[in-house]
C-alpha cells in the first residue's frame, strides 16, 4: 500500500433506517434470501464517526459506549480494508464511534457505519475514487443493507437488498415513533426461522395486489406497511407483538417491525397522539425515539 497525503479531521453522521415494507420472496441457492423491501432513512437518529489522522497507516478504533465494537469484525474496519484492497487508497486513521443506534435492532446501524466510511473514503480518494456502481458492489459484499446507505433517500430494494431504486415516499407531517426494546434478534436465525415456517417461496402476488407504487399517495396505510418476519420473530419474542399492539392502540396509522427486529415503528398522522403514545410507551419501560418527518 503506498503512502498517502495526511487526512484532515472529519465528523460524519451515519443515520438509521427502517423497513416500511419487508417481503421475503424466497430462498436463493447460495442461502441468501431474495427480498422486496422499502428502506426509509431515519436521519434524525444517527451514529457519529470522527476520523482523525494517525501517525502510521493503520486504523485504530474507539467506541466508549460499546468497547466490543472496537474489532476487525466491525463494518467500519471491513469497509476501510475492502476499499483499500479495491483502490489502493487506505489512509491511516483514528476512528471514534459514538454509538447511538441500538445494536441488532433492525435499524441498520452497523451497515450505516460501514457505508459512511465507504462514502468518506470515496470522497477523499481523488483519482482513485470508484464509480457509483462499483462502490455499490463493494458495499453489497460487506452486507446486504450496506448499499442502501449510499443512496440519499428512501429506496425500494430487491435482490438481497443491493438492487436499489429511489422511491418517492412522502411521510411529511407525520411523526415516527421507533420503539427500541432491549431484545436482540439474530438476523441469520430470523431468516432460518422464516425458512422453517415457509415450505415454499411466498408469492409475488401479495406485493402486487397491494397496489404498491413509488408514488402511492396513501402510503401511510396499514396494508403497505408490513414485515414478513413478524410471525416467526413475534412467536419467539411475544413482547414485540405486545409493543406493536401498543403502537396501534395508541393511535398509530401504521406499525410494523423493522428488519429482522427487534425495533418496531409506528407512524402517526397526529402529532399530539404521537406525543401521548410516546409517553405511554415510555411509562411501560420501552425506549422510544421520535422523529417528526419533514
Ligand atoms: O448481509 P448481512 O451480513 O447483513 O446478512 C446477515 C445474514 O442474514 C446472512 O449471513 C444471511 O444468513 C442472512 N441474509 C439472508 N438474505 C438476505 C440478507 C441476509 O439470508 N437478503
Amino acid at each position: 500500500m503506498e503512502q498517502h497525503e495526511p487526512i484532515s479531521e472529519s465528523i460524519i453522521a451515519a443515520p438509521a433506517k427502517i423497513n416500511l415494507h419487508l417481503h421475503i420472496v424466497g430462498l436463493r441457492e447460495d442461502g441468501y434470501h431474495e427480498l422486496r423491501t422499502l428502506f426509509y432513512p431515519v436521519s434524525a437518529f444517527y451514529d457519529t464517526i470522527r476520523i482523525e489522522p494517525s501517525h502510521d497507516d493503520s486504523m485504530f478504533m474507539r467506541c466508549a459506549e460499546r468497547p466490543e465494537l472496537e474489532s476487525t469484525s466491525n463494518l467500519i474496519y471491513k469497509a476501510w480494508k475492502a476499499f483499500g484492497a479495491a483502490t489502493d487508497y487506505q489512509p491511516g486513521m483514528f476512528v471514534t464511534l459514538d454509538k447511538k443506534i441500538p445494536l441488532g435492532g433492525g435499524l441498520g446501524g452497523g451497515s450505516s457505519d460501514g457505508a459512511a466510511m465507504l462514502r468518506w473514503l470515496n470522497e477523499n480518494a481523488g483519482s482513485k475514487a470508484l464509480p457509483h456502481d462499483e462502490l455499490i458492489n463493494l458495499a453489497a459484499a460487506l452486507g446486504a443493507d450496506v448499499p442502501f446507505f449510499l443512496m440519499d433517500g428512501p429506496a425500494w430494494a430487491s435482490g438481497i437488498g443491493e438492487v436499489l431504486t429511489p422511491a418517492e415516499v412522502d411521510l411529511s407531517g407525520t411523526t415516527l415513533l421507533i420503539a427500541c426494546p432491549d431484545i436482540h434478534v439474530d438476523t441469520p436465525w430470523a431468516f432460518k426461522a422464516w425458512d422453517e415456517a415457509n415450505d415454499f417461496p411466498s408469492s409475488e402476488e401479495s406485493l402486487t395486489t397491494l397496489g404498491l407504487g413509488n408514488k402511492n399517495p396513501s402510503l401511510v396505510s396499514p396494508p403497505v406497511v408490513l414485515n414478513d418476519f413478524e410471525p416467526v420473530v413475534f412467536k419467539k419474542h411475544p413482547t414485540l407483538r405486545k409493543i406493536k399492539e401498543m403502537l396501534i392502540q395508541t393511535g398509530a396509522d401504521a406499525a410494523a417491525m423493522s428488519g429482522s427486529g427487534a425495533s418496531l415503528f409506528g407512524i402517526y398522522r397526529n402529532k399530539e397522539t404521537a406525543t401521548s403514545a410516546a409517553q405511554a410507551l415510555k411509562n411501560n419501560g420501552i425506549e422510544i425515539f421520535t422523529m417528526n418527518c419533514q
